[in-house]
């Protein structure tokens, strides 16, 4: 009989939270993109928008050592033009222009925020889902996800790059 709970989606891994040294860790480049770790990308994917706020996701936050995250920006009202579901194999950031100032978050920083100075406008080198290498360049709140989600892939948290730890970041209230 088919079960109906199974259209309620059940993330695939548990996230990893501060202060696991596995987010610390700088991740190994992938050298092919094979059924594997496209069984991976997917399963970040499926994680990912199981969490009703979570943008992006690294693959160190579902502890695996590897240069993968996931993004898409168009799951928040914050991004006015989104390129919808972008996936990130070896990203390295090309150039870096402008600056802002933006309150982020964190799957593995669940009771905290901070606001984060990242730049405005990124050049981005990386391969897709089908191992292809491609650039993109992303503006504004896309910017500041791949920014963020190439930082874990660095062993780098949002709370390491806060100007003030006291006065910048702040305690998110509850919620289920
Ligand atoms: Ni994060």
């Amino acid at each position: 009989m088919a079960d109906s709970r199974k259209s309620v989606a059940v993330p695939d891994f548990s996230i990893r939270r501060f202060p696991d040294p596995l987010l610390k860790q700088p991740t190994r480049r992938v050298d092919r993109v094979d059924d594997r770790i496209r069984a991976l990308i997917d399963a970040m994917v499926r994680t990912m928008r199981h969490h009703p706020r979570c943008v992006g996701l690294a693959a160190p936050q579902v502890g695996r050592g590897l240069r993968i995250a996931v993004m898409d920006a168009s799951r928040h009202p914050k991004a006015a033009a989104s390129l919808g579901l972008l996936v990130l194999v070896n990203p390295q950031i090309l150039e870096r222009e402008g600056s802002l100032l933006q309150r982020e978050g964190c799957l593995s920083v669940p009771d905290f925020t901070g606001n984060v100075p990242r730049a405005s406008r990124v050049r981005l080198a990386t391969w897709d889902r089908a191992g292809s290498a491609m650039e993109l360049e992303l503006e504004g709140f896309e910017a500041v996800i791949a920014q963020h989600e190439v930082d874990h892939l660095d062993g780098t948290l949002f709370l390491d790059r806060v100007a003030n730890l006291a006065t910048d970041v702040f305690k998110r209230k509850t919620y289920l």
